[in-house]
């Protein structure tokens, strides 16, 4: 059978990588620059010795191109690699993937040209062990399992790249950028780029977890740790801003309360509508944060995705989207796969496509891929790009 298809699949790799490059040179996109947490790390955490948030190992990746363990939580792929692939392909509008609309040509093309921000401290041990300087020019991706907006949120996981340490390793990014660009064109170039930023359901969940003991700001009321997470964020933009960023794309937060180790505390399996409730709640104020944001800075854009009514949508409208198991993870062990994590000795389910959720917190390749289309659609990231 591979034979057979070998030569039409060969032709088609080939003619969309003559298209997309032919394409390429008009892209308004240089590079995209991602912040965030595990929803979005493409193997940061695969360096980083004493982290518990790590997925360098079976059973993820089963669905990734050659099968094999990246450091996504994901069987495939995950959110940052269908951001790069949306945000590229609307730039490159005329590229063969869009005509022929097809997901698998699209990834094919994507390994050879449009490839996801790869992760920073491999980067930089790539860098190191060819004794040679990384170049970031085409974007760099900082997210880490486990972080959060606040410090306190990633002690649970013991060690991952906190948001604070994420702006901190891309002001490096930055002084080297201006290095080898010079100020002006370093500027340039940021401007025109993305920086994209999945944040806040670690926070959340911190903060709704029985008996944790991490060092959050968890004295206050939900309403208090909600606007300390927005106020702590703001001062994030404000710094990459300080450092050229120009261009945002921000999600808000999905349903955390509906993920199966939240559902796994309810005797009825039901969500925990506490955490969703603040979900929302932090959604509605980050979105007046980012218009009061932009009305003091001026220079700026974003896009802000709305991936709570998606992933309300998912449940409410499972069959539109073809999802017949909503609760369980499919990889795990124990109470809806929820009570060990999806690590070697975890069996995982055949059926990942009728599946919301691949792990305990995180959900399958298929249900990232049409969160990433469904935002997407509803936003005005065509705009940011263009503008
Ligand atoms: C995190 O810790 C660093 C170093 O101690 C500090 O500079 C930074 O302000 C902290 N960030 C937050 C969000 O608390
Ligand atoms: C369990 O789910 C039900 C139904 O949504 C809800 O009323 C109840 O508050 C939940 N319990 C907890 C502990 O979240
Ligand atoms: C923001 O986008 C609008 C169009 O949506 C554009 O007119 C404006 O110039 C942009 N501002 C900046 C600072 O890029
Ligand atoms: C997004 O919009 C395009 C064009 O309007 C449509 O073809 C596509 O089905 C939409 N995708 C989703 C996931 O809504």
């Amino acid at each position: 059978m591979a034979s057979s298809v070998a030569p039409a699949v060969t032709f088609f790799f080939f003619s969309s990588l003559a298209l997309c490059l032919g394409f390429s040179a008009a892209q308004q996109v240089p590079a995209m620059y991602v912040f965030g947490d595990s929803l979005v790390d493409v193997g940061n955490n695969n360096y980083l010795k004493v982290s518990l948030a790590k997925a360098d190992f079976p059973h993820n990746g089963v669905d990734y191109p050659g099968g094999k363990p990246t450091g996504r939580f994901s069987n495939g792929k995950n959110a940052a690699d269908f951001l790069g692939i949306s945000i590229k392909l609307d730039t490159n509008s005329l590229c063969l993937c869009i005509v022929l609309s097809d997901l698998m040509t699209c990834l094919a093309a994507e390994k050879v040209g449009i490839p996801t921000s790869p992760p920073y401290l491999s980067m930089v041990s790539k860098a190191k062990s060819n004794k040679r300087t990384a170049s970031f020019v085409a974007g760099v991706s900082f997210a880490s399992g486990g972080a959060g907006i606040f410090n306190g949120t990633d002690e649970r996981y013991r060690q991952s790249l906190t948001l604070t340490q994420q702006a901190g390793y891309y002001s490096t990014v930055y002084e080297s950028l201006v290095q080898q660009l010079g100020t002006g064109a370093a500027h340039e170039h940021l401007a025109k780029s993305v920086f994209a930023i999945v944040i806040g359901s670690n926070d959340i969940l911190g903060y709704f977890k029985a008996g944790s003991k991490s060092n959050l700001p968890k004295e206050g009321t939900p309403q208090q740790f909600v606007d300390s997470m927005i106020s702590t964020f703001r001062q994030l933009l404000k710094k990459l801003h300080g450092l050229g960023a120009r261009k945002y794309v921000i999600t808000g937060i999905g349903a955390v309360g509906c993920c199966p180790s939240q559902r796994k505390q309810n005797k009825t399996g039901d969500c925990n509508e506490e955490a969703n409730f603040w979900a929302t709640k932090y959604n509605e104020g980050l979105k007046s944060m980012l218009q009061g944001l932009k009305s003091e800075l001026k220079d700026i854009n974003y896009s802000y995705l709305d991936t709570y009514s998606i992933f309300h949508d998912f449940i409410q409208n499972p069959a539109t989207y073809g999802f017949t198991e909503l609760k369980a993870a499919c990889c795990g062990l124990g109470n809806l796969n929820a009570d060990v994590p999806c690590i070697p000795i975890s069996t995982y389910c055949s059926n990942r496509n009728d599946h919301l959720f691949w792990d305990l917190y995180h959900p399958t390749e298929k249900a990232a891929r049409i969160m990433v289309d469904t935002v997407f659609n509803g936003s005005n990231v065509k705009d940011l790009i263009a503008a």
